[in-house]
């Protein structure tokens, strides 16, 4: 059996006669950059998350660059964030010449810590950028806390958790600015790059629209530098089909997250210690979106075991990811910035012994048996519950 870390053609097969029909409405009216598509987009992600305004954008990282911008974040400022994320969380801030500062993460959410952050921020900090990983928010409430303390503008780094909740607040909406992406991979994924930001402050949004359009207000009058930040109206009319259907898609990724859960506890591999499932902590009554499983990732307790396990699962059929195997703070090029191995160990650890598995909403509950069993199966060959 084969079993695909993401089936994206399965999810096209499902919606292929209407996202046609959008790319050819498209098409026929050959207006390609902005215009109604991303103006009706932006109006209902919006509505989806909670927030007076949205911008749409290039990419999410063209996005988080918007946002620092808007932040007005100067060479020589610093910035809050996660070691533990995808690179572009702290790439936007190094090239806009602050500096990343980073604050190692919860265990348990792989978010950031919160009582780790005052001890970080100095007069120079200027903003933070709490991540949302793998589909469940950060712990919002301490986090807003401290910013207004130091008087932090905060941007929600959402990209992998567009309609996820924190104790009833859509993520993106908590924060001064929010951020998602629309990378293929994401539950609301495009057909190329794409991203969203929103805020519910309207000096904001006047600026990222500003900025989105190289700064400028009237067209060819610049009243600050920006860049070329804009989302294709292709994209956003086929986004516009995908979000229909987000609801539906996210509820089946939490679906098999629970599939997968009560099968790795049948198996006993979680009680006997080899590995641990993971943990949805804003928990809400009824079916709301605390968690969107953007990723199912779970973790060997002997992070020896990591890299032999995902090499049989490939072996097997199945693809797996390792997000993300070296934490930022030791990235090459943020060596200049002084961090060393065990500034940040529990970012490390997690690094060491994280491994996602195939949670895209057309899995089949034959395909989860077979990984599952397919672990367990490794988990024997490593001698009998012995996970020295
Ligand atoms: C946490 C996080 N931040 C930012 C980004 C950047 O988004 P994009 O790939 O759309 O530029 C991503 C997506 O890959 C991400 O996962």
């Amino acid at each position: 059996m084969k079993v695909p870390l993401l089936d994206l053609k399965a999810q096209y097969a499902s919606i292929r006669d209407d996202v046609r029909r959008a790319v050819d409405e498209v098409m026929e009216s050959q207006y390609f950059i902005l215009g109604p598509k991303v103006e009706e987009l932006e109006k209902q992600v919006a509505a989806y998350s909670d927030v007076t305004h949205a911008v749409g954008v290039s990419s999410g990282t063209d996005a988080l660059l918007a946002a620092l911008m808007a932040a007005d974040v100067q060479p020589g400022d610093e910035v809050i964030t996660s070691p533990f994320t995808f690179f572009s969380t702290a790439g936007v801030i190094a090239r806009l010449g602050a500096r990343p500062v980073f604050v190692d993460i919860d265990p348990v959410t792989y978010n950031i810590d919160p009582g780790k952050i005052e001890a970080a921020a100095t007069p120079r900090t200027k903003a933070l950028i709490p991540v949302h990983l793998f589909g469940q928010s950060a712990d919002m409430d301490p986090i807003m806390d401290t910013a207004r303390k130091h008087n932090l503008i905060v941007i929600e780094d959402a990209a992998q958790s567009i309609g996820a909740e924190y104790k009833g607040k859509k993520a993106g909406s908590i924060g001064h600015i929010g951020i998602f992406s629309f990378f293929p991979s994401k539950n609301l994924g495009g057909f190329g790059d794409g991203g969203m930001v929103v805020t519910q402050d309207d000096a904001l949004h006047e600026k990222l629209r500003m900025l989105r359009v190289h700064g400028s207000k009237p067209k060819y009058y610049h009243k600050i530098v920006g860049g070329n930040f804009r989302l294709d109206a292709l994209q956003a009319a086929i986004l516009l089909v995908k979000l229909k259907h987000l609801d539906a898609w996210s509820k089946k990724r939490r679906e098999n997250a629970a599939a997968y859960d009560a099968k790795f506890a049948a198996s006993g591999l979680p009680e006997s210690g080899h590995i641990s499932t993971p943990v949805p902590v804003y928990k809400a009554s009824g079916d709301t979106n605390h968690h969107i499983y953007n990723q199912y990732t779970i973790r060997t307790t002997d992070p020896g075991h990591r890299d032999t396990l995902r090499a049989f699962l490939g072996e097997s059929g199945i693809g797996t990811e390792i997000y993300y195997p070296l934490p930022l703070h030791l990235q090459e090029c943020f060596r200049d910035l002084g961090y060393k191995k065990g500034d940040f160990p529990i970012s490390e650890e997690a690094a060491a012994s994280v491994l996602s598995l195939p949670i895209y909403p057309e899995l089949t509950e034959e395909q989860q048996d077979y990984i599952v069993q397919k672990i367990v199966e490794f988990f024997k060959t490593q001698g009998n519950g012995d996970n020295s």
